[in-house]
């Protein structure tokens, strides 16, 4: 059959085998506390690449130190780090996937443990470190961060720029700025969390400066060639006093003249205790919103999970893509298998799986070897 979902996709001098992308997941796996990936990421990634993936987008990668969400995250601001992608990046080429990068700090988020060892903040004699963010407003049950300076802002914008290149030293197809989930850029954002009097509080033009001064540092680095994502909470899910969708809408012209080119449409994160009408493809009404209203490509994310849902919305325009998270924890070759519930044929089986193609038959195996 016909398949929007597995026809290539070229953004810049960019082109995705097909349009159903891994979404960035934290594994909170760097053991030594480095932010140095390791043998886990390339495992974990690679399997995804290996299954079909057209991008595969690795986790909130931290642009500074303390911009990580735990002490087990990953970082890309210094050379051990860069070396350690690289590794990754070129096992996902090798599998015929594009590589992807979330460019990440959390704000007053970070220094936290990882969900299967401890709760709330680390504190500093274990490790963690005072957070930053836009005001000294606590997460519930988190530590109270310091309200950064306009210089430490600045030295924000920086870090940013400095990761992407490292990123695309690498070797990095695509870079993706973490502007979601209650994490720094999303905390200058919402109304909830950014009490300034400055140019970075008060009107949305001031609470989205960090995020436009980011992306256009980001695109200056980049150059024209390098496809520039940005991840978004479409709503706080906390109308109408936090971010609302119609912000989004606003935003999203704004990116886009700033040089970003795909809206990734997320949601929620700010503060915990948000009603969110959770359910499959939940969120794919955002996507297609900031799609139509503001002319931005758009991928759809949240409880995709088979192969005529992700086609659906893709085929049906709402967006230019889809990513899948837990689909590909559960099933790392979540493409494959999805083409095959499509009937669609793909040349990159990887040669020495082809045996187990999902219309092999067992007898024929047996008899081969
Ligand atoms: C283990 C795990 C880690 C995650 N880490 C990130 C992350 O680093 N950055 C991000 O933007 N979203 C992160 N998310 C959210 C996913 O990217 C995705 O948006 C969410 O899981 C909904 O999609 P799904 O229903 O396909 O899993 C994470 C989700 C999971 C399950």
């Amino acid at each position: 059959m016909t398949s929007v979902l597995f026809s290539p996709l070229s953004i810049r001098s960019t082109e995705f085998r097909n349009r159903l992308w891994v979404s960035p997941m934290c594994q909170y796996s760097c053991e030594d506390r480095d932010g140095v990936v390791g043998d886990w990421h390339l495992a974990t990634l690679g399997s995804f690449a290996q299954g079909g993936a057209g991008l595969v987008m690795a986790e909130a990668t931290a642009v500074v130190p303390e911009g990580r969400i735990s002490p087990w995250c990953p970082g890309i601001w210094e050379d051990d780090q860069q070396e350690a992608w690289k590794r990754v990046v070129d096992f996902i080429h090798s599998q015929g996937a594009k590589a992807g990068i979330q460019l990440a700090h959390a704000g007053r988020k970070a220094s936290t443990y990882r969900d299967w060892s401890g709760h709330g903040s680390v504190p500093v004699e274990d490790g963690g470190w005072t957070t930053v963010a836009p005001s000294p407003i606590a997460f519930p049950g988190y530590a109270e961060p310091n309200g950064l300076s306009t210089d430490e802002i600045n030295d924000v914008v920086y870090a940013f720029g400095q990761s992407a290149a490292r990123a695309l030293a690498a070797g990095f197809d695509v870079l993706e700025v973490h502007a979601a989930h209650g994490y720094l850029i999303h905390q200058f954002l919402s109304p909830l969390s950014n009490d300034r009097t400055d140019d970075y509080g008060g009107s949305i033009v001031n609470r989205a400066r960090l995020l436009l001064n980011v992306v256009r540092e980001v695109r200056a680095i980049a150059g024209p060639d390098v496809p520039l994502f940005v991840r978004v909470s479409a709503t706080d899910w906390l109308e109408p006093e936090g971010w609302t969708l119609e912000d989004t809408v606003t935003l999203a012209a704004w990116l886009r003249e700033a040089g970003a080119d795909l809206i990734d449409t997320s949601s929620g994160g700010l503060l915990p205790g948000a009603s969110i009408p959770v359910g499959p493809g939940y969120q794919v009404p955002h996507a297609a919103a900031v799609h139509e209203r503001s002319g931005i490509m758009t991928a759809a994310v949240g409880q995709i999970v088979d192969g005529p849902q992700a086609e659906e919305i893709v085929a049906s325009g709402k967006a230019t893509a889809v990513f899948a998270g837990r689909e590909f924890l559960r099933d790392p070759r979540f493409a494959l298998r999805a083409a095959h519930e499509l009937g669609v044929e793909v040349d990159y089986w990887p040669a020495p799986f082809r045996r187990g193609t999902f219309d092999s038959r067992p007898a024929t195996v047996a008899s081969e070897d």
